[in-house]
């Protein structure tokens, strides 16, 4: 060979080999019918917030339940419930192979006026898993080669939770259109129910379903909510038109209007206050009777048994 085309060889450059993801080769979705997730591409709409009082409520009722705080950037759930995050197993060891999913259950006893609960949280990140950890969960999700594998362990964890529990509440973060392919695969593999969150204004409701038809049509809609309505007449009559027309945008089940109430604000100069479902009865707090009645249809879901179709929940004055 000459000299010419042996160096030109040795110094063409290589190309890249392209790895291609194909949807087809991810899990499907979780075989289970008691994970429940709540999704809206708002932040501060309430996910977190109506998930925990229903899963509050839910434990009151003699259910066992599991909360997963799929949150490591912003990890509210755990601190919420643990207070102090601490160190050993979270979510971020899971994904990274270190621990297994059960062992990363915390139980945890919560108390307000009305009473305590033990409550079950995985909690999403531990003061040792900053930043190493973290690190190395965020490169695995972002390594094509390595995502399905991460995917389909998220997939796992919520399926040994939910044969273990009545119920699994995931609390998810905030979508980023920076990592949405990841969410949107988070969410399609380890929710059997969605809840879409929504606040009342009609461009955000828009909005929702659009996104919804994109990505994540595959999962059933339990609940379309609109969260943090006015608590007047006007406004609460204009939101339940919203949630409806959502609702049967996206075929969903409930459609339910939760008013504004303070009582459900969980933020004190002391600290994040306990769930209001263990401060007062859902009699005196418009907010939680409407999360009470709707904890009835999660009730009916998980069991499979739910036959309605857009039924709505809107406040009474
Ligand atoms: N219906 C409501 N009325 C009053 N405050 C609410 C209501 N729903 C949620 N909040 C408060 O709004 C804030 C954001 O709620 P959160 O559940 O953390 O939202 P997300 O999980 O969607 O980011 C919290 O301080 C919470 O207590
Ligand atoms: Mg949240």
């Amino acid at each position: 060979m000459n000299i010419l085309k042996l160096l030109a060889r040795l110094f063409a450059r290589k190309k890249p080999k392209e790895i291609i993801i194909e949807e087809e080769k991810l899990p499907e979705r979780v075989s289970v019918m008691n994970a429940i997730g709540n999704s809206s591409p708002k932040g501060g709409i309430g996910k977190t917030t109506i998930q925990l009082e229903s899963g509050v409520q839910l434990i009151m009722r003699g259910k066992e339940i599991v909360f997963i705080d799929w949150d490591i950037m912003s990890p509210r759930l755990s601190l919420r419930l643990l207070k102090d995050l601490g160190e050993g197993p979270s979510l971020v060891k899971v994904l990274i192979g270190e621990v297994d999913i059960l062992s990363a259950v915390r139980e945890t006893t919560i108390t307000g006026r009305r009473g305590s609960v033990t409550i079950n949280v995985v909690p999403a990140v531990t003061n040792d898993d900053i930043p190493g950890n973290i690190n190395r969960l965020l490169e695995e999700m972002n390594d094509p080669s390595k995502v399905i594998q991460t995917v389909d362990k998220m997939k796992n964890a919520v399926e040994t939770l939910a044969k273990r529990y009545d119920v699994v509440f995931n609390d998810y973060p905030v979508p980023s259109w920076a990592a949405y392919y990841t969410y949107q695969r988070l969410l399609s593999r380890t929710s059997s129910w969605l809840n879409l969150l929504s606040d009342s204004s009609p461009n955000m409701i828009k909005l929702i379903g659009q996104l919804h038809e994109r990505y994540t049509k595959n999962i059933p809609v339990l609940g379309t909510v609109v969260n943090m309505v006015r608590p007047n007449l006007d406004e609460i009559n204009k939101a339940k038109e919203y949630v409806l027309d959502l609702c049967q945008k996206v075929n969903g089940r409930v459609a339910m209007v939760v008013p504004f109430d303070g009582k459900l604000y969980d933020v004190f100069a002391g600290g994040l206050a306990s769930p209001a479902s263990l401060n007062y009865t859902p009699e005196s707090s418009p907010a939680l009777l409407q999360i009470k009645r709707f904890v009835d249809y999660i009730e009916a879901a998980i069991e499979n048994r739910i036959d309605v179709h857009c039924e709505t929940l809107v406040p009474t004055f």
